[in-house]
């Protein structure tokens, strides 16, 4: 009985030891904060108030989408039309950036964002580029012929291509993301990815990846063990997103992941 008793001991010491390794390995591993749309769990998507948001929770990056107006302008917004985050109606395409930004673009989400709008890519620039890490979404290329050359030239234009200006593009549009990589390849960039299962992701496809991309973005939701080890093993960095729970941050620690998307960045 006794003997039984000092086993069952020494079993409760040695697991309560693996717990407090597996954590302090968790806890040291550091992975980059994003807050995604700057902190849309808190703020309207994509405005001002959005990104000051994750800044004053101390993020690491801000992520955004970009897309282009009918007068060839750079907006950021995340949907092809402004039904959702606006009090306007149709396409973004089918606007000028004039008449965007008449858009209030912040009562959708509360009566108190009223004069927020939607932002130029050319605002967010002059406001966060040099100040914090950007990770820039291209959403929806293929609607915009020639938005990677109007993207790169942005960057080109402020000086934004070296490695420390900390600047990442990604995209779910993989002809977009080669097209980028030949204008602009000192930028490092993401492909975006959320499939089902970790068998769409295959050797093949993350070998094609590697002649492009630095990283592989997958949806939480298709976040394994597995799936980030064969990611790492290809040699590429990833960033998961959208993180909404502290129990996945954790495991995503422990999985070493290099960074973390969430609406509410607090959690990171
Ligand atoms: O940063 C990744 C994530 O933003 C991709 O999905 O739809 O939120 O743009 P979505
Ligand atoms: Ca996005």
């Amino acid at each position: 009985m006794r003997t039984i008793a000092t086993i069952l001991f020494f079993i409760f010491l040695l697991s309560f030891r693996m717990i407090k390794v597996l954590t302090r390995n968790t806890d040291c591993h550091s992975a980059i904060k994003v807050g995604h749309r700057g902190a849309a769990g808190y703020c309207p998507e994509n405005t001002f108030a959005s990104f000051n948001k994750a800044l004053s929770l101390g993020v690491d990056y801000l992520e955004t989408d970009i897309q282009m107006t009918k007068d060839g302008k750079l907006v950021v917004i995340h949907d092809t039309t402004v039904n959702r985050t606006t009090n306007g109606k149709g396409k973004v395409r089918d606007f000028t950036l004039n008449e965007l930004q008449n858009l209030d673009a912040g009562s959708w989400f509360h009566p108190q964002f009223a004069n927020e709008k939607i932002l130029s890519f050319y605002e967010f620039l002059d406001e966060f580029a040099g100040k914090i890490g950007l990770l820039i979404e291209l959403k929806k290329p293929s609607l915009y012929p020639g938005i990677e050359e109007k993207v790169a030239n942005e960057l080109l234009k402020r000086g934004l291509t070296s490695g420390s200006a900390e600047i990442i593009v990604q995209s779910f549009d993989q002809n977009s993301l080669r097209q980028f990589h030949t204008i602009l390849p000192a930028i490092p960039l993401g492909v975006l990815v959320k499939k089902t299962t970790m068998k769409g992701l295959s050797h093949s496809e993350l070998l094609t990846f590697s002649s492009y991309a630095t990283y592989v973005n997958p949806k939480m939701t298709m976040v394994t063990k597995p799936l980030i080890r064969r990611i790492h093993q290809h040699g590429f960095k990833t960033l998961i997103w959208t993180v909404k729970k502290k129990q996945d941050v954790h495991l995503l620690k422990h999985y070493r992941v290099e960074g973390m998307i969430s609406d509410f960045p607090d959690i990171l």
